[in-house]
């Protein structure tokens, strides 16, 4: 007889299309940093959805802005204005310090690939051929899966089958301002895109005055700055975007926007606010009144004193405590990142076995990611309190011992 946990993984690796590899486990309910399977286990979550729950789970605030949503209208579509996504888009503008206008979407990979139109549709507009609308991206990057996103995505792995890829990217290695310099003298750079802090390349930041650096370099020869801060953006660094003082032309966000509902939005500058015009692009779901509902709230919490508080207090206490457990372990290199995106890069000796890792973690209760074989990744809530991250660490400690043992996950955790 099969169990009822047993009997829901048959039917994902029956009837999903295999592209994904899940734990073996169901998650069932949340509350806080918190989650429960369907066997009642629970476990700490460190990983937030892949950086979206950014207030944790079953927020009440933002609970309370989906049911009184829920309860007028779920959607009209962009033939129709509704007051949410009207209202959302004046907060971005607002709280962004550089955007005029804003398109809303449904995903991190729709929000790129608009801001992908938009540097080509703005470099025709300067009546620059073809050829000369070329896009710079950075080894290691990760801008979605969309056939142009994936091909910004300068990582082979994510591409390869998927070949002939749109033309007009160049990969250059990440943190290497004289190799921009010199790309910039082939004339035909119309944008550079970039993470201030690379995800799923590893958790790298940019190094010290390399954002700068590109700001002006695209201001010398008439290049547009992309940011793209779907995984970084919307308080996980300490500050509501990652950029800090440099002033890009477009920014992207998804994630933690909606806080596990989905949306994106692209925030456009003023050199490319009226770039495009009626008809030049468009999607059915973008700004549905109750993903732009939630991301209000979503927007207010995280860009308050409390949460950017939370993310300094609570990303000291997480790398304090991955110090410690490492001392005796020697089990990372480096532990990088800024706020609460950090990674642990895996020693010489346990390169390539960050996937294990994680196994073990959850079999003793902990959510984890890992960005790359030898990275493992931190992106909790920012709202997560002293009670659920020492817990957290606590069990991950137990689960790092018993990787560098060699013993078995752990079986012996059950429900109540
Ligand atoms: C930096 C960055 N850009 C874009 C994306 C793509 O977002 P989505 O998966 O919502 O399409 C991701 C997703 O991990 C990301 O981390």
């Amino acid at each position: 007889m099969r169990s009822p946990e047993q009997e829901l993984l048959a039917l994902g690796k029956r009837y999903w299309l295999p592209v994904y590899k899940p734990r073996e486990l169901v998650l069932d309910h949340g509350r806080g940093s918190r989650v429960w399977d369907t066997q009642g286990r629970d476990y700490i979550d460190f990983g937030a959805g892949i950086a979206v729950n950014a207030l944790g789970h079953q927020d009440p605030d933002l609970l309370a802005a989906l049911n009184m949503q829920a309860h007028k209208l779920w959607h009209a579509s962009n033939v129709f204005y509704t007051e949410p996504p009207l209202r959302l888009a004046e907060e971005l503008v607002k709280a962004s310090g550089f955007a005029e206008r804003v398109f809303l979407c449904n995903s991190g990979a729709e929000a790129n690939e608009a801001a992908i139109k938009l540097v080509r549709r703005w470099a025709a507009a300067q009546g620059r051929p073809a050829e000369q609308r070329t896009i710079v991206t950075f080894k290691g990057s990760f801008h979605g899966r969309t056939l142009a996103t994936v091909t910004a995505t300068a990582q082979p792995k994510y591409q390869a089958g998927y070949e002939p890829l749109p033309a007009g990217f160049r990969y250059l290695d990440y943190n290497d301002a004289a190799a921009l310099e010199l790309a910039f003298k082939a004339g035909d750079i119309a944008a550079v895109m970039l993470e201030p802090i690379q995800g799923e390349g590893g958790v790298v930041p940019a190094a010290p005055g390399f954002l700068e650096r590109v700001r002006e370099l695209c201001d010398e020869h008439d290049a547009l700055l992309v940011l793209d801060e779907i995984q970084c953006g919307m308080g996980r660094t300490g500050e509501l975007f990652a950029h800090g003082q440099v002033k890009p032309d477009i920014v992207t966000l998804a994630k933690a926007l909606g806080c596990g509902f989905p949306i994106g939005a692209m925030l456009a500058g003023p050199k490319v606010a009226d770039t495009m015009q009626y008809g030049s692009h468009g999607t059915t779901f973008g700004g549905n009144p109750m993903a732009a509902a939630v991301a209000r709230v979503a927007l207010a919490k995280l860009a308050s004193p409390a949460i950017l508080a939370n993310v300094e207090r609570q990303a000291n206490d997480l790398r304090a405590g991955l110090a410690r457990i490492n001392q005796p372990l020697e089990l990372f290199d480096e532990v990088r990142g800024s706020g609460l995106m950090i990674g642990a890069v895996l020693a010489d000796a346990y390169k390539g076995r960050a996937g294990e890792i994680l196994d073990h973690a959850a079999a003793r209760g902990v959510l984890l990611l890992q960005a790359g074989p030898d990275v493992l990744r931190f992106v909790p809530p920012l709202s997560i309190t002293d009670e659920e991250l020492a817990e957290g660490l606590s069990r991950l400690h137990d689960a790092l011992n018993d990787f560098v043992a060699g013993r078995k996950p752990a079986t012996d955790r059950s429900g109540p």
